[in-house]
């Protein structure tokens, strides 16, 4: 008799409480991942005091849903992994001190795991599951609401920061720029959906000609562009048509938010979002050039959207593309156990003193 190897994993490194049971590298048993969008929507941003406090709220409910969904008992786990960094530390520490007190209690090896090493791994747990696994070396390029990040990843645990975002994230910027127009918290998912209304090519953002290393980003000259934009217009009277439809209803629909949305900022929107895929995508290319690339991955929030998507396939990137299925894109647990898998062969376990770190880098 074979016998399986079963991680749970938690992660909870900001505004989403996620537990996951993952056996044998790639099959998953569960995933379960409650998302804190009703809490913080209305801020336009995550407040890390309320997450915490939700983080508190979800953690024995989520993980005790995500067990009962694998069908599974504690004893028949052979590791617990969590999310040790980076994220918001008080996030952090929910998830963490959780798995910390499970191990103790069932004598079970706890996994420490790096939120970026996690997106890594969504992407390569589905390519090997769905027969292609990603060939090495492959560059990641790492795209969320924190993270704006290109990495080689020469095999599996082994990588190398090739650029970074010398200010916002990519995710960031989305959100800056959804809150700024009235469209709430996230605004990555809804400038994705109204995007393909506007003209991309209505305003021609540019971006600065970078100094030092050319593969690093920077997001902050768009954003202050798109804010010039607003300014030199009249646009209060839609944003507050925007605000008062988002405090009447916490999710509308695509077409509801076309009713409050007048072509000339569906062409901002559109603007943008070329733009923001623009800097990814050229960047990207050349660090693929640069390290002779096998395939790319792109993970994290931003790899939801599909204008990103759609311009990542037809950019020639010169090797195949890897993205994770929308679900695995944003924050959840199954990467946070796809990551933990190779430390597990290796026996890299985490002390039990381990403690999360806000800051902690991949490379
Ligand atoms: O990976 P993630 O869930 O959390 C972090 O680790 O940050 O990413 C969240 C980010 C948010 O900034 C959100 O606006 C962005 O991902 N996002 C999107 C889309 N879906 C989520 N950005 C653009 N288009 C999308 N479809
Ligand atoms: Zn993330």
């Amino acid at each position: 008799m074979t016998t399986r190897t079963r991680i749970l994993a938690i992660e909870s490194s900001c505004d989403e409480t996620a537990a996951a049971l993952v056996e044998d590298e790639i099959v998953i048993l569960s995933s379960v991942v409650a998302s804190q969008f009703e809490t913080h929507g209305k801020y336009g941003g995550v407040v890390p005091e309320l997450a915490s406090r939700e983080h508190l709220r979800a953690i024995v409910p989520v993980v005790r849903s995500a067990m009962r969904q694998a069908g599974l008992e504690y004893e028949q786990l052979s590791a617990v992994a969590a999310t040790v960094g980076p994220g918001l530390v008080g996030s952090l520490l929910v998830g963490l001190t959780f798995a910390k007190a499970l191990c103790f209690a069932r004598n079970l090896p706890l996994i420490a795991v790096n939120h970026i090493e996690g997106h890594i791994h969504a992407v390569v747990l589905e390519s090997r599951r769905d027969g292609h696994p990603v060939e090495l070396p492959a560059l990641a390029l790492i795209v969320s609401g924190g993270h704006t990040h290109l990495f080689e990843v020469r095999e599996r645990g082994v990588y190398r920061l090739l650029g970074r975002t010398r200010d916002d994230a990519a995710g960031e910027a989305f959100d800056k720029v959804g809150k700024l127009l009235g469209f709430g918290y996230p605004g990555g998912p809804i400038i994705d959906r109204l995007a393909p209304f506007g003209n991309p090519r209505a305003i021609p953002f540019t971006f600065a000609k970078m100094k030092g290393n050319t593969l690093d980003f920077s997001f902050s000259g768009l954003k202050t562009a798109v804010l010039r934009w607003v300014e030199a217009r009249d646009m209060a009277h839609e944003i507050a048509r925007r605000k008062s439809l988002l405090a009447e209803n916490s999710r509308p629909t695509t077409n509801e938010w076309l009713q409050v949305t007048p072509p000339m900022t569906l062409d901002l929107l559109a603007s943008f979002q070329r733009a923001v895929i623009e800097e990814l995508l050229r960047r990207a290319r050349v660090a693929a050039d640069s390290m002779a690339a096998r395939s790319v991955i792109v993970s994290g929030g931003v790899a939801c959207n599909s204008g990103l998507r759609a311009a990542a396939l037809e950019t020639r990137l010169g090797c195949p593309v890897h993205f994770p299925s929308p679900t695995l894109s944003t924050d959840n647990a199954v990467m946070i156990a796809a990551a933990a898998f190779p430390k597990f062969r290796r026996g890299e376990f985490a002390d039990l003193s381990v403690v999360a770190q806000a800051n902690l880098v991949l490379a």
